[in-house]
């Protein structure tokens, strides 16, 4: 692990963003030097981008799997660890399962068991419902809805859960699960859960087509990515133990997801359909209501709204034949 930037000097402990040059990392830590944390990013730059990360930030290039994590958890005096490193693709996932689990079970663990080493208050572990839940049964999955992964990387996100909780009670530290849905906004691309979202954006920006995979009526509830950093932050200030659903409880299926898409991007361009892709989930919606209670999350970014910010980052964005 090689560290970059002065010491820290105030006796405060710092948090840790693993994950931090990612999507929705960045933004995280960027809201957390806003609010004046002393911020420390944990990532080995693998999907991350350095340039996402204000100076403010003390940037840790290396992997959350080292076994030198806990000195680095000491040495920055680190009390809560936000841990959303990850292999996030989940066809990657498939192809490479061993991969998956080393990075997004074993990961998760070596954090856990540092931080337990260090004398950690708290970790919030980026989770996702959508992969963990499986297609709902009934209306919108709840936190006691059934755990169904049908993918590696959904094994691997509530496998990563369990060693939280299980670590947690010789660790002392305090656990949070954020069961995020899919998450879209500026800096996202196209590995992510809702990572259609930036793959159609850039297509209809560029002038190029975009491809609805099957009948376009699978559903997944999308939830804006400073929502996603909102739901983080309360469960910090607040010490919120538990686990907790991150998405708008709004399903929306991918026909009317590209129809909006294409409003944002002023684009008149239809959507190609191609053959579905197999076992591929049918739906995907969160119950928010105990975000509203324990986080205070009432309000979400409506759709539209999400989209048309989206859509003003991806224009600032060079183009894949610019640059
Ligand atoms: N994007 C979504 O829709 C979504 C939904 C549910 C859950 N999540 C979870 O949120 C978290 C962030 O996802 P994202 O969309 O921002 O993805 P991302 O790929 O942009 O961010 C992941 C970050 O982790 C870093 N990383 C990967 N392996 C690492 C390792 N071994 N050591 C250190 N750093 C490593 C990457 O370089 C990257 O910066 C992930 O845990 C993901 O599973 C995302």
């Amino acid at each position: 692990m090689s560290s970059t930037d002065s010491s820290l000097s105030s006796s405060r402990r710092a948090v840790l963003v693993t994950g931090g040059a990612g999507f929705i990392g960045s933004h995280l830590a960027d809201a957390l030097v806003f609010r004046g944390e002393q911020v420390v990013v944990l990532d080995d730059l693998s999907t991350g981008d350095r340039a996402r990360l204000s100076p403010a930030v003390r940037f840790v290039q290396g992997d959350i799997r080292d076994a030198a994590l806990p000195e680095l958890l000491k040495t920055e005096r680190v009390g809560t660890i936000f841990h959303l490193a990850a292999q996030v693709d989940v066809r990657k996932s498939v192809s490479d399962p061993v991969g998956d689990a080393s990075v997004n079970v074993l990961g998760t663990v070596n954090v856990a068991h540092a931080a337990a080493r260090a004398g950690v208050a708290q970790i919030i572990f980026a989770s996702s419902g959508g992969a963990i839940y499986g297609d709902p049964q009934g209306d919108r999955a709840d936190e006691s809805h059934p755990l169904c992964p049908c993918s590696p990387y959904g094994a691997a996100k509530l496998a990563g859960e369990k060693y939280l909780q299980a670590l947690s009670i010789d660790g002392g530290f305090a656990v949070t699960l954020l069961r995020f849905a899919n998450v879209y906004g500026p800096r996202q691309d196209g590995r992510g859960e809702a990572g259609v979202v930036g793959i159609w954006m850039r297509r209809l920006l560029d002038g190029d087509e975009a491809v609805i995979y099957g009948d376009g009526l699978q559903t997944r509830d999308f939830v804006y990515v400073a929502d996603v950093v909102a739901a983080n932050l309360a469960a910090h200030a607040g010490r919120v133990a538990g686990t907790i659903n991150v998405g708008t409880g709004v399903e929306t299926d991918l026909v009317d997801l590209y129809r909006k898409t294409a409003v944002a991007c002023d684009s008149g361009r239809p959507a190609i359909h191609a053959a579905a892709k197999p076992g591929e989930q049918r739906r995907s919606v969160l119950d928010p209501t105990r975000a509203g209670a324990a986080l205070g999350l009432t309000t979400w970014v409506a759709l539209d709204q999400g989209l048309r910010s989206t859509a003003e980052w991806f224009r600032l964005q060079p183009t894949a034949g610019s640059s």
